[in-house]
């Protein structure tokens, strides 16, 4: 087994790539881990999908690839730039709500929305906001970060943050953790 053969990627991800490289933007999700994204989106029919940093809309096109018609996706991130590349590639898609603003801001703006899925791919809802971003999750809701293993580009002190987020999801009794020491380090969680 090659876990890195067929994936078979979304039809957007070739331009996407050629925009993102040339925009020197280095903090792109891997492939491995976009492909997991789409395969849990392709279990939650009519749902509602809330990504925590957009970037250039890599992962977004993951997700979307993998979301059925019914359902709908809110993306976030405050860099009008990348953003206007994933709406380039991916605007036209119904199923997307593209959102520049402050994630800590607009994490805190939907409280009391209930979401099926939540990939947080930025500082807000995995290493600020937490418990508000869990809070969010309808009962089977899932929840995926990345980045848990060390990457490259990892700031001063980040690694401390890296291992709290670690122990404070493990430590919740009201969800079913899994830690995968796979692609740059994944964590799984679903509500119970
Ligand atoms: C790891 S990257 C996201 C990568 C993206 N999911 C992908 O698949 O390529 C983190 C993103 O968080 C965004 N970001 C950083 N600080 C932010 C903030 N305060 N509010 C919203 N987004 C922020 C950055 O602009 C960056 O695009």
């Amino acid at each position: 087994m090659n876990d890195s053969h067929s994936l078979n990627a979304p039809q957007s991800l070739a331009g996407l790539w050629a925009d993102t490289r040339a925009h020197d933007f280095t903090m792109a999700s891997e492939a491995l881990t976009c492909c997991l994204l789409r395969t849990l989106a392709a279990s939650k029919p009519s749902a509602r999908f809330l990504e925590l940093g957009s970037g250039t809309g890599l992962s977004t096109a993951w997700l979307l690839d993998g979301m059925d018609a019914g359902s709908h996706l809110t993306t976030v991130d405050n860099d009008a730039t990348l953003l206007s590349i994933l709406k380039r590639h991916l605007g036209a898609d119904p199923r997307l709500t593209v959102v520049c603003a402050d994630g800590d801001e607009f994490l805190q703006s939907l409280r009391g929305q209930r979401f099926d899925f939540i990939f947080a791919d930025t500082w807000a809802g995995k290493y600020r906001l937490l418990d508000e971003a869990l809070e969010l999750l309808n009962p089977a809701g899932v929840y995926v970060v990345d980045d848990m293993l060390p990457q490259t580009n990892w700031p001063e002190g980040h690694s401390g943050k890296v291992a709290h987020l670690i122990a404070t999801l493990e430590q919740r009794k009201d969800f079913h953790v899994t830690t995968l020491a796979w692609a740059s380090g994944l964590i799984l969680a679903t509500r119970r």
